[in-house]
């Protein structure tokens, strides 16, 4: 496989002085690997790709899994200083979607979908960037958290490209290959990258209210019936100012940060 590293480098260099890109044969996570980095003080603006991981992990404890060829499989590793970091998946989201093709829609906070079956999603991890002995106190960003605002940020994707393998899942995945016919990573990634470096540019600078109607025009869950952790169910209305998920319900309107949200069944 050709990857268009030096092309990706051309393109993103400017925008991020100090930039490299690395793709490697085999890594447990690209996620896990530039966390260990940001802990070692290696705070350099970093695109790292993986053909093939090991421990490939998702939110909430989950696990990856992608055959070497069938995904797309990177973090995008740099120091960010946002004033407030809600909304930085959607964010991050939109970036990708708009990328790559009109008809992906965003499942909130973190998943890239496609014709309500799951095409991709994005896990965030950040480290502090101060003195060595803070930077292992990395967090799960999700939607927002974390006092102070400069910290090393962990943005990794992972994007099915051709059809995976679907046992054991209750709703079969989707793939970047049924709307872009022949796509292989390294094109998806050379698309992917300068957006997804302006989108984290805008997202330090201006927070979420650039993406907010951007992600809604993409969001996978308005009007759906949704439940939430706690058993609370109503209608998705969309994300909020903060990148918050509206929820309708009985009681009002809920604006739910970080539970766990998933659609019920129809
Ligand atoms: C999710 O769907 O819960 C998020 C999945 C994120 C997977 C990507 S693959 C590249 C990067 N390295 C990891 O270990 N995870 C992310």
């Amino acid at each position: 496989m050709n990857w268009p590293a030096e092309a990706i480098w051309e393109a993103v260099s400017p925008l991020l002085p100090g930039f490299t890109v690395e793709v490697l044969p085999e890594l447990d996570s690209t996620n896990s690997e530039l966390m260990r980095r940001a802990r070692a003080a290696q705070l350099e603006p970093v695109l790292l790709v993986a053909q093939r991981q090991t421990a490939g992990r998702g939110r909430l404890g989950r696990q990856w899994h992608s055959a070497p060829g069938d995904a797309l499989m990177f973090s995008f590793g740099l120091p960010l200083a946002p004033a407030d970091w809600s909304g930085l998946s959607l964010a991050v989201g939109v970036a990708v979607a708009e990328a790559l093709h009109p008809a992906i829609c965003l499942k909130w906070p973190n998943d890239l979908w496609l014709g309500g079956r799951k095409m991709g999603g994005i896990l965030i991890e950040t480290a502090l960037t101060g003195a060595p002995a803070d930077a292992g106190g990395a967090l799960d960003l999700r939607l927002g958290g974390g006092g102070d605002k400069r910290r090393f940020c962990v943005i990794g994707i992972g994007l099915n490209l051709a059809q995976p393998a679907s046992a054991g899942l209750s709703t079969p995945p989707a793939w970047l290959g049924e709307l872009w016919p022949g796509v292989d990573a390294g094109r998806a990634l050379q698309k992917v990258a300068v957006p997804l470096v302006q989108a984290l540019q805008a997202f330090e600078r201006d927070g979420f209210a650039p993406f907010r109607a951007r992600f809604n025009a993409r969001d996978a869950l308005a009007g759906r019936p949704v439940k939430l952790s706690d058993g609370t169910e109503g209608l998705a209305r969309g994300a909020g100012e903060t990148g918050a998920l509206l929820v309708h319900t009985a009681a009002g309107v809920t604006a739910v940060t970080s539970a766990e949200v998933s659609v019920r069944p129809a």
